[in-house]
């Protein structure tokens, strides 16, 4: 990401910043204790950290936990960064510790996602908030025909059942690509783990889709493109065509 244009990188981050700026500003509400699991580098973490909040960021990866320490260093924000993962996590920071937890990018990952949900369910408080953003399937068997892979689009129309990278996925050297979730799946796995949903919104439904060069020479195209991403966000119909899924839930 850091080596994104500024105007795709805004554009893939406005909208969940804008689902997630009045979560965390909650009139009266003050400092939180916001938990971001697979924080990674801090990109959201320190943006969080820079409102006020008390900041925890469980990462796997020493190296990214380091790039993290720089980068709240650079913005001379306070964040936490303690080494873990989502299965030794209550051990890291204990149940009911978060206001707010992060899961962003995650999900996809794990081994066990309902497992995973089970133990954030322990981490949040009663009332607590959790953001996930997930890749969503749909998008992704689409954009794979359009390029051409039609074996690969085929194995991925039906969810992943098994551990590890999706088998239509070539190795990634990040590892990043995983499992992928429509609306009613990724749903329902938060139900089971005991949150309420309150909104899953649509995230980067044009915005993969179009030229970086258009975006870095079209003056005001940047801006335009995130209007256009807010105005499809809520809108459900626009959910399957979404690269990635920003739920919001609390627990009851
Ligand atoms: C795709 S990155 C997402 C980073 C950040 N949350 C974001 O949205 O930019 C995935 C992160 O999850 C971490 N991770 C991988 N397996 C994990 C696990 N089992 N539990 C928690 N974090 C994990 C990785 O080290 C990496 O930092």
């Amino acid at each position: 990401m850091a080596n994104e244009p500024a105007g795709r990188g805004s554009t893939r981050t406005a909208v969940v910043w804008s689902g997630l700026e009045p979560v965390l500003d909650r009139e009266g509400s003050g400092a939180r204790d916001v938990l971001d699991i697979g924080g990674g580098t801090g990109g959201l973490a320190v943006r969080v950290g820079a409102l006020g909040h008390r900041v925890t960021v469980v990462d796997p990866s020493p190296d990214a936990l380091a790039a993290l320490d720089r980068r709240a260093g650079e913005h001379d924000v306070a964040v936490t960064g303690r080494q873990g993962d989502l299965s030794t996590l209550l051990d890291v920071v204990g149940p009911d510790s978060a206001d707010v937890v992060l899961c962003h990018g995650v999900l996809e990952v794990v081994d066990d996602p309902a497992a995973a949900l089970a133990t954030l369910a322990h981490v949040v408080r009663a009332g607590g908030v959790l953001s996930l953003l997930v890749a969503q399937r749909h998008a992704a068997v689409v954009a794979r025909a359009m390029a051409g892979h039609f074996q690969q689009a085929l194995a991925m129309l039906d969810p992943q059942t098994g551990s590890g990278p999706h088998p239509a996925d070539p190795p990634t050297p990040t590892g990043r690509s995983g499992r992928r979730y429509s609306h009613d799946e990724l749903t329902s796995l938060v139900g089971d783990a005991g949150f309420a949903v309150d909104t899953v919104h649509a995230i980067r439904v044009f915005t993969d889709l179009v030229p970086g060069s258009l975006l870095d020479l079209e003056p005001g195209a940047s801006a335009a493109l995130v209007e256009l991403e807010q105005a499809v966000a809520t809108r459900p119909e626009y959910l399957p065509l979404a690269t990635q899924l920003h739920l919001l839930a609390h627990r009851a």
